[in-house]
């Protein structure tokens, strides 16, 4: 047996030394400058010679943006873009795409405009451009942020070549209740993984260097809280107090900030009866003044204008709100275009508010370095080319979550498959399905390029491989819900079209499921509707008939595999109960099925684990593991742990088990892992050594992971810990810490994370980021289940 020493880093995030300064200092220090590029003082001077010369109208015009390709919202403007942009009105457009679109308005700004000052056109790259790699939660399933990193990197050399030099990503929005359909662009629920991501999609997008002609500015969205949205319904209220805000949700924005974010997005979504969009405390007082951002806040679609439907003012007065909150850009929603000016003549807003939010707009076109390069050369065409199809395997691969894998009498385990399975069915609607593996978001991603599980299987079994459709996806759904999909007609084009006659195709897959050795099962969501952006959803199981269909094949006594295609955590416990395997392989992207493929047989050995934890019912949502503890715990302490109390007067449910069904963390392996206990450097530090201590660590916490199994596997290893005495409750688990380790038959591999201020500090009742006398219970494991424990004291 080897044993290897490694050092874990993730985790020291730089804003320890500015949170601690901050305490000792009560807030009095001068905030970093979030990006040194738009704060450079060469930048500065032409910013403001141009400012110097432009008139009211045009700087008014710097704060306007029209989508003038396709829509990503509702009530899209059909406007005289040529006109708008030639008299200086138009700063920024989206969804316009593609060398000549983009260059014929750019055109017109740099040539018929008095200033000559180039667009800034945005759009939407969220798993790649066109090449499309898995979802973004799919990603953070990874546990990798050197994959988030690698497919911003792949998404912004491919928008840069299509003249969009500005995306609308990273999505760092906790995200921990799975009706919000916008789950698939998160992280996840946890603001540790959500941070160590944020930073790292940032990164891969601008390089740390905004002038790279592949490099992207970033729109950080949506600032802020917009995943707390009330029921998990998408653009709802968001109430909670203010330690939580900081604690758990603001981190990730906090984190893409200091690794250089250009641009935020404020959110559709109030905060505590503020809309986000015209709420000075989270843009001017925490975004600007504590975090020292410098760049600017562009709005979402229409919500500078939906600020009415706040009830906070009429159109003039919502849009000076929002303005003067900090919000510099109106999106798609010609306010800021239509009632600033008069407003400034008028003497209402001052001059100066407007010219700072040109100033912000105008730093990032320079960093970007569009006044010397307006236009893009029609470049190569990227989609699939060899290498980008590698990268989206490599990627997926990393992806899944093994999430079940029982024996079967007489069989054994049914994964990995072997060569040697005689005969296989595929079956279900997402088995063949080339347009549903790109998901959600997937805006310039082609369909025709994705590679289904039928054709990956199919090159490896021939003719040892059945295929059976099934059911559709929607078959059987409510008239009601086949409505709205069908509303404007879309679902026509969403290759999510029921099947006629489910019933049929339902006993034709039974049928051929008698015939073969093992069937794999193919079944999710439609990504168009049921995903993504006003995705809500009231149910969380399977859409249609899938579950009957899914019945139905664990009926002929066949061994089942099930493979889920959804970009949320579904509801599994039929499954859970009845189906020996389950790999959630989410939406994988253009490489789906020979991603899958190579797990099924495992040619890749599955690494994934849970971002976001999967509910036995919905009624339990949110549900998930870093919850706060209550006087009545239905399992003692550990309130994450599988079965409630029988007691009475406990916290539980009566109906259901508290737990998820898969909790947080969770993930197999076709090989096995054992921990060691973990150990601590030191068994006690005072509190002053812990406020100084920033990002360095002031205790390590080791643990040696050994594969014991007989081939070779990853694992993420993961650090929890509890704070048991602080002024203000705390979660009765928070992740501090994680490293991807991998490891041959027999391997052990010593794993250290550092804990310092970054990981210990809590908000107190005040809000602020402190560190008090107490004891940390801390466990290292597989998952946020794990029970391997120690402890570690932080004293006067
Ligand atoms: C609305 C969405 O909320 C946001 O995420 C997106 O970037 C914009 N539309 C632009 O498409």
């Amino acid at each position: 047996m080897t044993t290897r020493r490694i050092r874990k880093s993730y985790g020291s995030l730089a804003i320890g030394f500015l949170a601690a300064s901050c305490i000792l200092s009560s807030f009095a220090q001068t905030p970093p400058a979030s990006n040194r590029q738009l704060a450079s003082p060469a930048l500065n001077v032409r910013v403001e010679a141009l400012l110097k010369k432009m008139t009211l109208d045009e700087k008014v015009g710097q704060l306007a943006q029209f989508a003038a390709g396709y829509a990503t919202g509702p009530g899209a403007s059909n406007l005289r873009y040529d006109d708008l942009v030639a008299k200086g009105q138009l700063g920024s457009m989206l969804n316009v795409v593609g060398a000549e679109a983009t260059n014929h308005y750019q055109h017109i700004a740099m040539e018929k405009t008095r200033l000559h000052i180039p667009i800034l056109f945005g759009q939407d790259v969220i798993h790649g451009h066109r090449t499309t790699f898995p979802i973004p939660l799919a990603i953070a399933a990874s546990w990798d942020p050197e994959a988030a990193e690698l497919v911003a990197r792949y998404g912004a050399t491919e928008a840069r070549a299509d003249g969009i030099p500005w995306v609308f990503s990273p999505m760092v929005d906790i995200a921990r209740d799975p009706r919000w359909g916008r789950i698939i662009e998160s992280a996840g629920e946890d603001t540790y993984l959500g941070s160590m991501m944020a930073r790292a999609w940032v990164k891969g997008y601008q390089q740390d260097d905004l002038s790279k002609p592949d490099s992207v500015a970033v729109s950080v969205k949506h600032f802020a809280a917009y995943g707390a949205a009330v029921a998990g319904r998408d653009y709802n209220a968001v109430e909670m107090g203010e330690p939580t805000l900081r604690q758990v949700y603001l981190k990730p924005y906090q984190a893409a900030v200091e690794a250089g974010a250009a641009t935020m997005m404020s959110s559709f979504n109030s905060i505590n009866g503020v809309p986000a969009s015209a709420n000075p405390f989270i843009l001017t007082e925490i975004l600007r003044k504590e975090w020292g951002f410098n760049g600017f806040v562009v709005s979402d679609w229409g919500a500078v204008g939906e600020l009415k439907n706040h009830s906070i003012g009429d159109g003039p007065t919502v849009a000076r709100k929002s303005l003067e909150a900090g919000v510099d850009m109106d999106m798609e929603g010609n306010l800021f275009g239509t009632v600033i000016a008069d407003q400034v003549r008028s003497g209402k807003i001052p001059e100066s508010v407007v010219d700072e939010a040109v100033r912000r707009v105008l730093r990032v076109k320079f960093a970007l370095g569009l006044f010397e390069h307006p236009y893009v050369e029609q470049g190569p065409v990227y989609e699939a080319t060899p290498e980008r199809r590698a990268a989206a395997r490599k990627v997926a691969e990393e992806t899944f979550v093994l999430l079940k894998n029982d024996p079967v009498e007489g069989v054994g385990a049914l994964l990995p498959l072997t060569k040697k399975t005689a005969k296989v069915v595929l079956i279900g609607p997402m088995a063949d399905n080339q347009k549903e593996m790109l998901g959600a978001w997937a805006v310039t991603g082609d369909p025709k390029f994705a590679v289904t599980l039928r054709t990956a299987l199919s090159e490896r079994l021939g003719d040892k491989l059945l295929y059976a459709p099934g059911c559709g996806l929607l078959a059987g759904e409510d008239e009601n819900v086949l409505k709205k999909v069908n509303f404007n007609g879309a679902a026509s084009a969403t290759g999510s079209l029921p099947v006629p006659d489910d019933a049929k195709t339902i006993a034709e897959a039974v049928l051929t499921a008698e015939s073969a050795d093992v069937a794999i099962l193919a079944l999710g969501e439609p990504t168009d509707w049921f995903e993504g952006e006003a995705g809500s959803r009231a149910h969380l199981g399977f859409t249609g008939n899938q579950e009957k269909l899914l019945e139905a094949v664990v009926g002929t006594g066949k061994p089942v595999i099930l493979v889920v295609l959804a970009g949320r955590p579904l509801e599994l416990k039929w499954a859970a109960g009845h189906v020996p395997a389950i790999l959630q392989a989410w939406s994988p992207g253009v490489e789906a099925g020979h991603a899958i493929a190579d797990v099924l047989f495992g040619d890749v050995n599955p690494s994934g684990k849970l971002p976001a934890s999967f509910p036995r019912a919905v009624g339990q949502e949110p549900l998930y593991y870093a919850q706060l503890p209550t006087g009545r715990p239905a399992h003692g302490d550990l309130s994450h742990m599988p079965h409630n109390s029988l007691e009475k007067f406990m916290s539980r449910y009566v109906d259901e088990e508290n737990s998820a069904l898969f909790p947080f963390g969770w993930g197999l392996s076709y090989t096995r892992f054992s921990y060691s206990k973990p150990t601590v450097s030191r068994a006690e530090a005072p509190v002053r050594e812990v406020l100084a201590s920033g990002g360095d660590p002031v205790f390590t916490v080791g643990a040696d992971v050994t594969n014991t199994g007989s081939v070779a596997g990853t694992e993420v290893v993961q650090l929890y810990i509890r704070n048991t005495a602080a002024s203000v409750e705390q979660p009765v688990r928070e992740l501090k810490g994680f490293s991807r380790v991998t490891l041959a038959p027999g391997e052990t591999k010593h794993v250290e994370f550092p804990l310092g201020f970054n990981e210990l500090s809590f908000y107190n009742a005040e809000s602020k980021e402190s560190v008090e006398p107490t004891t940390y219970s801390v466990w290292v494991g597989g998952s946020s289940l794990a029970t391997l424990e120690t402890s570690l004291r932080v004293v006067e």
